[in-house]
C-alpha cells in the first residue's frame, strides 16, 4: 500500500514509501483511507525523529475494510472518523488500523475532506470543556487561539454549551472567521487582553482554554481567571510556571491531551467513540459546521510537505486536510 514517511526530522524527509497492508487483530478496524488532516502533532512528532521510517498523521476518515475478532461498533463497509492513537503509526497512509473504542461514524453531510478535517480538534475541545473544566452554561469562556484549528471546532462546542466566548485572533481574516464561527466577542491576543477584556464590560473570565503558547499568556491568564474559575492547557510550558495568581484564586489549572486516553488504554476510552458520534450528529443537523478550509490532492509526500510548512508558519486558519490516493 501506498504511505508517506519521515526518515529524518525536517520537512524534505517525508518521503512516499510502499508498505505491506496490516491485518486487524482484537478491537482493531483496518480503515481504507480516503483523507487525511493535519496538526502541530504532525510537525512536533516529525522533529523529534525517529529510528525507522515512520508514518505521521493522525486524523483520518475512510472506510471500514476488515474487522478485528472483538469488534462490535462498526462493519465493513461504514464509513468512519477518527484522530487514533500517536504511540501507534499515523493514517497517512492506504490502509490503517485503528481501535474502534475511538472511532466515529463519519458525519453523512460531510464528505471525507471535511470529515477528516474534525476529530482530533473535536475531542480535544470537548474533552478540554466537558472531562477537564466542567463547564456550566451560562458562565464566560476565553478561547486563547480562536482561529486555529482547534479553536475553530471549540467556538462552536462551547456556544452549543451555553458559554459566552470571547475568542483571541490578530488578524482581519482571523477575526472574521471566529465571528461566523460564532464567538460573542474578539480580542487580540497580540495587544494587553486586559483593558480588551475590560472594554466588554468584564473583570474576569469563569473559563479559560488556552490553545496556544503557554508561557507567553501565563500571566495574562493569572490576571484574568475569575476567583475559582478553571484554565484549561493543551499545549507544555516551556518554563516553569508561577501558579502565585491563580493559587491565590483557587482557580482549577487542568490539563487536556487528547491522546491520553488511547495511550494510556483508559477504562473509558469508548468516550471518544461516543463524542465523535455525538459531532457528527451535531453537523448532520446544522448545529455545528466544518472547519476545512484548504484541500491538497493526492495524499503524497510532495503535497504532506507543503502541509507541514504551512502549519509551521503558525497562521492556520481552520484545518488543512489531504485527500485521496
Ligand atoms: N493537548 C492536545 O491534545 C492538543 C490537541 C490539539 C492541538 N494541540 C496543540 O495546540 C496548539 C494549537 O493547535 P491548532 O491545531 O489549533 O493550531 P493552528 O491551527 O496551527 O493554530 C493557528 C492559529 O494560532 C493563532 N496564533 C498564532 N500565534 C498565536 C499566539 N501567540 N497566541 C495565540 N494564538 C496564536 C493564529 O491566529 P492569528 O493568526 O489570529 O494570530 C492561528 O489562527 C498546537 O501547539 C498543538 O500542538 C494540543
Amino acid at each position: 500500500m501506498k504511505a508517506v514517511a519521515q526518515t529524518g526530522t525536517d520537512i524534505a524527509s517525508l518521503n512516499d514509501i510502499e508498505l505491506p497492508k496490516p491485518t486487524p487483530s482484537g478491537r482493531d478496524l483496518l480503515v481504507q483511507v480516503e483523507a487525511v488532516s493535519v496538526n502541530p502533532v504532525d510537525t512536533k512528532q516529525r522533529k523529534a525523529g525517529s529510528p525507522s521510517p515512520r508514518v505521521l498523521g493522525w486524523d483520518a476518515a475512510g472506510t471500514v475494510a476488515a474487522v478485528g475478532p472483538q469488534v462490535t461498533l462498526f462493519k465493513p463497509g461504514d464509513a468512519v472518523y477518527y484522530a487514533g492513537d500517536v504511540t501507534r503509526p499515523g493514517c497517512d497512509s492506504e490502509y490503517h488500523l485503528v481501535d474502534e473504542r475511538i472511532v466515529g461514524r463519519k458525519p453523512q453531510k460531510l464528505d471525507f475532506a471535511q470529515a477528516a478535517a474534525i476529530p482530533l480538534t473535536a475531542i480535544t475541545a470537548w474533552e478540554a470543556f466537558y472531562d477537564r473544566m466542567k463547564v456550566q452554561k451560562g458562565r464566560s469562556l476565553l478561547i486563547i487561539g480562536g482561529a486555529g484549528g482547534v479553536g475553530s471546532i471549540a467556538i462552536q462546542l462551547a456556544k452549543i454549551a451555553e458559554l459566552k466566548v470571547i475568542a483571541t485572533a490578530s488578524r482581519p481574516e482571523t477575526i472574521t472567521w471566529c465571528k461566523e464561527l460564532g464567538a460573542d466577542h474578539v480580542i487580540d491576543h497580540r495587544k494587553p487582553m486586559r483593558p480588551q477584556i475590560e472594554a466588554l464590560g468584564m473583570k474576569n473570565v469563569d473559563y479559560i482554554a488556552n490553545f496556544n503558547e503557554v508561557d507567553e499568556h501565563w500571566a495574562t491568564i493569572g490576571d484574568l481567571i475569575a476567583p475559582q474559575g478553571a484554565i484549561v492547557l493543551i499545549v507544555s510550558n516551556k518554563a516553569p510556571l508561577n501558579v502565585d495568581a491563580v493559587r491565590a484564586k483557587s482557580a482549577a489549572i487542568c490539563f487536556e491531551l487528547m491522546f491520553t486516553r488511547p495511550r494510556f488504554q483508559t477504562h473509558d476510552m469508548i468516550e471518544q467513540h461516543k463524542l465523535l458520534n455525538q459531532v457528527a450528529d451535531w453537523l448532520d443537523s446544522g448545529k455545528l459546521r466544518g472547519t476545512l478550509k484548504q484541500t491538497l490532492s493526492p495524499i503524497n509526500a510532495a503535497n504532506l510537505r507543503k502541509a507541514h510548512a504551512q502549519l509551521e508558519s503558525g497562521t492556520m486558519i481552520g484545518k488543512l486536510v489531504l485527500k485521496g490516493w
